[in-house]
């Protein structure tokens, strides 16, 4: 269905009178942690990137966020709405206004901020490719990511400043193990990296990670999964493995031993109420 345009000032058959709590400025003096208050009318049915493009049409052409798809895959215009980890191209404000009308917009945590309601993602994508199987962002994504980063700002250990390797990355190398394709540091420091101080061990198993994927990727349960690979040695067996088949695979499956605990496993605790993304 295509969406009637709509202009503030013009009639529409449902609209929504908020205020709207923005995230301004940037790493850089004095403008740092500054929120900026923005009264808006707009259609109920607006999403939360088409509310922003209405308040930088109308408002405030400085207004900085990233966007792309407008359909929920390309995983850019993840950020948090009040609070909680959310794509805003699929999030519409009648499902986050709050009541009492207000709504509070601003970047992802735990990656740099760049200005205003935009963070660096490149952690994450170096992550990706250093663990991830098979060349992950040259053959695209991995088990349903979209590299949209909610993971990571959700994650209460930190993000990759913290030396933490994080959500997503630790699921990609779950995945590169399970299917055998080489990982973009190789298997001897994919293990290390996974097994280290920063790695699977360093997660407190709080789920916020897979509450927040939009993916359905799960990565607490990859985690987990992780873990039980490398308490059972069955890890090295099938990093090993990949190796002595020249990890010829990236792209192949391997028909290596079962991983331990089987399939990988949903453990995510389920939002209430059907709120979707
Ligand atoms: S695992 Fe989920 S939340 Fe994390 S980057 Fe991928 S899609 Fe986003
Ligand atoms: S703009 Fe692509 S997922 Fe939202």
């Amino acid at each position: 269905m295509t969406k009637q345009a709509w202009k503030p000032g013009a009639p529409a058959l449902e609209t929504l009178s908020f205020t709207v709590r923005l995230r301004r400025g940037g790493p850089w003096r004095p403008l740092r942690h500054r929120w900026q208050n923005f009264a808006v009318t707009v259609p109920a049915d607006y999403t939360v990137v088409e509310l922003l493009e209405s308040i930088k049409g109308h408002q405030d052409p400085s207004l900085a966020f990233r966007h792309s798809c407008h359909h929920g895959s390309c995983g850019t215009c993840a950020m948090k709405v009040n609070g909680l980890e959310r794509l805003t191209c699929v999030t519409t404000v009648a499902d986050v206004v709050k009541e009492g009308g207000h709504l509070e917009v601003e970047p992802l945590g735990h990656l740099p901020w760049v200005s205003d309601l935009v963070a660096d993602a490149a952690p994450l994508f170096d992550n990706l490719e250093a663990l991830g199987p098979g060349h992950v962002r040259m053959n695209g994504i991995f088990a349903g990511c979209i590299e949209c980063g909610a993971c990571i700002s959700a994650c209460p250990i930190g993000g990759p400043r913290s030396g933490y390797v994080g959500p997503a990355p630790l699921a990609a190398a779950r995945d590169a193990l399970v299917t055998g394709q080489a990982p973009g540091l190789g298997w001897g420091l994919l293990l290390e990296r996974v097994d280290g101080n920063h790695g699977v061990w360093q997660c407190h198993t709080a789920f916020e990670c897979s509450r927040a994927c939009p993916a359905d990727v799960d990565p607490a349960g990859a985690i987990i999964q992780l873990r039980q690979l490398l308490a059972s040695g069955q890890a090295k067996s099938l990093a090993g493995l990949a190796m002595s088949r020249g990890s010829a695979a990236i792209g192949a499956p391997a028909a290596g031993p079962a991983p331990a605990g089987g399939a990988p496993h949903d453990h995510r605790p389920r939002r209430e109420g059907g709120e979707g993304w």
